[in-house]
């Protein structure tokens, strides 16, 4: 698998899902998409119209991931809508390039379609593909239990936590890191 990724399947719902690395031209798209998801929920690092890059600054970063053998950004595509956006990336330095870091959003009304799901298999199986990954951690809010339940099931396992590491207005919420550990 490289980054010019693409899968379709169809969701328990009857949608056709489409899985594919993004192209400099999603750019617009996937600004609007992460304004929209950073309101809908308190989970991600920002929240309503907080992300704050341009349609340029964005393209320019897609641009930089596509030349990236060590990072698998993902768009999940519904009926021409930007549904989902996720990534996966190994650490830079050789000494920990073999761990890799993961995040993932899903839009709202498009949530226990097992959207979440179908993008967690492809990241999963990029690090199991890629010579060197060893290792998958994410952060996630100890509220979040959508979220620590979809993690759960693909093996993750809460390996710490991080006290107080979110304060979403005032409203503190510790951090869960969670690890998936890949046999090579
Ligand atoms: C977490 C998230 C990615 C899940 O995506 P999704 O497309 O809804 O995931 P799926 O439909 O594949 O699976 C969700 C699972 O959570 C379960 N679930 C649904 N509602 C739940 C709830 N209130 N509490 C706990 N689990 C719940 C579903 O039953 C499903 O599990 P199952 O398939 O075993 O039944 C999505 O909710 C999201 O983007 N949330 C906001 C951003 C976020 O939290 N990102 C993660 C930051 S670490």
């Amino acid at each position: 698998m490289d980054n010019s990724f693409t899968n379709e399947r169809t969701l328990k719902t009857g949608e056709t899902l489409i899985l594919r690395a993004p192209i400099e031209e999603d750019a617009k798209d996937m600004i609007e998409y992460l304004n929209i998801v950073g309101g809908e929920s308190d989970n991600l690092l920002f929240g309503k119209d907080e992300f704050r890059l341009t349609v340029e600054q964005e393209a320019e970063y897609i641009k930089k991931v596509k030349q990236d053998p060590n990072m698998l950004m993902l768009l999940g595509i519904i009926n021409n809508t930007v549904v989902s956006i996720a990534e996966i990336r190994s650490l830079g330095r050789k000494r920990i390039a073999h761990n890799s870091e993961l995040a993932i959003s899903v839009k709202k009304e498009y949530w226990g379609m097992s959207v979440g799901s179908a993008v967690m298999e492809e990241l999963i199986r990029f690090a199991k593909d890629h010579e060197l990954i060893k290792n998958i951690s994410l952060g996630v809010k100890a509220s979040n239990e959508r979220a620590i339940k979809l993690y759960e099931r693909f093996g993750f396992v809460k390996v710490g936590s991080h006290k107080d590491y979110f304060n979403i207005n005032g409203e503190y919420d510790d951090e869960y890191i969670m690890d998936l550990h890949i046999d090579k």
